[in-house]
Parts: C-alpha cells; structure tokens; sequence
C-alpha cells in the first residue's frame, strides 16, 4: 500500500458498540426471525434491530400485512398495482409487533449472538404505561434479552398503529412516561438503550431531549409516517382492506426520505453531542450519506431490504452495494470513517429568513408601520 494512502475504514462505534459498518437492518420483518437474523449477518449487515419483542399477545388483522406501492412516468400515479416501468415509491403496513413469544425469542438471540459475536444485536422491545405492572414488564423484557445476549436495547416508543392506546406512539408525546420507562429500562440493565420515536408529533425535540435527559444513548428515527392507503376509483376498494374497512398505517420507504432527514436534523441540531441512529427511505448509499451530514452516525434500513427480490426480503444485493459504495465514497474523498463528515450539513440548516433574498429591502413581508 502506498504510505500516504488513508486508512479508510467502515467500521464505526456508536453508542460505545463496534459496527463492522454502519448499515443495521431496521426493526420490522427483515428482522422477524433467528433464520433471517442469520442470514442477514451472513450477507454483510453490520447489525440488525429484532422485530419489537412484547409480552402481550398480538394478532394482526386477516389480510396483507404490508405492500408496496410504485409510481411510474408514463401514468404517474401511485399504486401498489403492477405495472411496466414503475419505481418504488413507499412501503405501507399495519403489522403489529411480533408474535413470536418472549420464550421462543431467548434461545433464539443466545444463538444468533453465539454464532456472529463481531456483529451488533439489538433487542426492540414494547410494553404499556399503565402502571407498575407495564415498568415491570418494561425490565422483564430489557432484562430477558440482555442476558440472551443483546448488545444494546432499543425501546418502541413509536409504532403508529398498536391497538392499546398506552403503547408505540400513542405515548410518544408524554414526557413523563418517556423518563419512567427510561427509569425502569436503566435500573434494570447496563447496555447502551436506543429509543425509536415517531416522527408524528410536533414536540418531537422536547420527546428526544427528555429520552436522552433520562439516560437514552441514542434516539432511533424514524419509524413510519401514519397514513392511509389509497383507493382504486374503479373498484372503490382500498389497496389495502379487510372486509371494506381500513384504518391507519404506517408508510416507510423512499416517500418518507426528506421527512426523516428533517427529523434527523431538527434533534441533531438540538443535541450536536449526542448520537442518532438514522432511519426512513434509505436504498442505496445517496440516502444514508445525506442521513450522516445530518449527525446520523449509524443507518437502519426497512423497506429496501424488504423489496429486493430473491434475497429473502433482507437486502443480500443492498448491504452488498451499501458497503462497497460507501467505501469507494471514503476512498474517493480521502476520508478515514464517516466521522469526518457526519454532521457537516448541520451549520448549513438555518432559519428561513436567514436565507438571503433578490432584494435587500424585503423585510420579511411586514407591512411597514408609518
Ligand atoms: C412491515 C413493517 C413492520 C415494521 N415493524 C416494526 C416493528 O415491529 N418495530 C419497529 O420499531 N419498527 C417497525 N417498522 C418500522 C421500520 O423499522 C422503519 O422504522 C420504517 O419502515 C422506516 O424505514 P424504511 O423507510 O427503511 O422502511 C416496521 C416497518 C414495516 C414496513
């Protein structure tokens, strides 16, 4: 190797863990199960995000879960119909948490762990907010998973769409029940604790700064934008239904991209010091660099991993072109690790009327008083 050449290096530490790199599969169904886990260490991910573990029973509705819609040029809207010539658009879903049991999940994770121990394992875990019961369910669960072998926990405090109203994102606007999960979560065990919050509320700031206040290493965002799905003018039905009727869902994928960036960016300009774990849109490597010039110093990914087909719905072929991309991008630019320019698009996001105009004499558009 030429002496002079920079050391460029996937590898980043965040929250105090080592990544071999920075592309951890999201929460969500790439991340559903011990096989998939696997699979997906095997095709290169740095760390993956189980399926939120609960201890309440779930049962998700009796139709598709999840489905993917695409817009196209030649008829521009969109639809999750297939059609020739059409590109991603966005995923939209209404799965619950998982159903697989807290019981089947130990092993399974004391596997997973024992088998890949370089790479990142990260629990998401849910319960209430109904009382003691709920913070003792919290610990149960954070407990549980650290000793199968978790790294870090994250905590869902932002599924759009759970039936109980003191669950995911029905909660994330309460301060006080953010910092008395914290507590529970943080007396009982000592991994770096993530929490995922929706990007639905507009106190979204005060939310991440009370999660970090209370000993949050990291806030994880975005999990999806609620929504509805459309509706065929034709037949009338929505694209997705069960027996007519529909109700709210999550959206993730490309759509949501520059809606999560300034989400990103809104709590990395609030909290330069602290770290972000980006997530919403990102398929290739454009994506997570703009999540990194916002101060995202590590990247989940969802939907992508989902659509690639053949892959098993983990992104064998993505983390492929993630990492290879990301490493010529150092290379290119002589850069060591992301380090040296996370962050950087930060100074550079101002107020609107900082932003210079054609005219020196407009005055933000008050009328002048006589
Ligand atoms: C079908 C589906 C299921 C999901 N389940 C969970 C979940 O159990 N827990 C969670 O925190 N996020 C869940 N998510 C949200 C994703 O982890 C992610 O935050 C979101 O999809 C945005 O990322 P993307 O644009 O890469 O898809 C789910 C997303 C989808 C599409």
């Amino acid at each position: 190797m030429n002496g002079d050449a920079v050391q460029n290096t996937l590898a980043t530490r965040f929250t105090g863990l080592d990544f071999v790199n920075p592309f951890v599969l999201a929460s969500a169904p790439p991340t559903e199960s011990k096989r998939k886990i696997l699979k997906a260490f095997e095709s290169g991910w740095g760390g993956v995000v189980t399926k939120t573990i609960g201890l309440h029973p779930v049962e998700n509705v009796a139709g598709p879960r999840t489905i993917f819609q695409r817009a196209s040029e030649a008829k521009p809207y969109v639809s999750r119909a297939k059609r020739p010539d059409s590109v991603s658009h966005s995923s939209w879903n209404w799965e619950l948490i998982s159903d697989q049991p807290l019981e089947q999940w130990l092993p399974d994770l004391e596997e997973i762990k024992t088998t890949w121990p370089d790479r990142m394992l990260i629990g998401s875990i849910m319960a209430g907010a109904g009382g003691v019961e709920e913070m003792n369910n919290w610990r149960k669960l954070a407990v549980a998973c650290v000793n199968a072998g978790c790294d870090a926990l994250e905590l869902n405090l932002s599924c759009p769409h759970m039936d109980r109203k003191d669950m995911g994102a029905h909660i994330a606007n309460d301060e006080e029940i953010i910092r008395s999960i914290l507590a529970a979560v943080t007396s009982a065990v000592d991994v770096p604790i993530w929490v995922k919050l929706t990007p639905s509320t507009s106190t979204l700031t005060d939310a991440a700064g009370a999660a970090y206040a209370a000993g949050a290493s990291a806030i994880s965002l975005c999990n999806t934008f609620p929504s509805l799905p459309l509706m065929d003018p034709e037949t009338m039905k929505f694209e997705v239904e069960v027996d007519g009727l529909t109700t709210s869902g999550g959206q993730g994928g490309l759509a949501i991209l520059n809606q999560a960036l300034q989400r990103v960016s809104d709590i990395s300009r609030a909290y330069p010091d602290r770290s972000i774990s980006g997530i919403g849109g990102i398929k290739g490597f454009h994506e997570a660099f703009n999540f990194i010039v916002h101060g995202a110093g590590n990247l989940q990914v969802c939907t992508a991993a989902m659509e690639e087909k053949g892959s098993g719905g983990i992104g064998v072929q993505l983390i492929r072109e993630l990492t290879t991309d990301l490493s010529d991008y150092l290379a290119r630019k002589g850069f060591s690790s992301i380090e040296e320019f996370r962050g950087i698009a930060r100074e550079r996001i101002v107020e609107h009327s900082k932003v210079r105009r054609k005219s020196e004499a407009y005055n933000g558009g008050y009328v002048k008083s006589a």
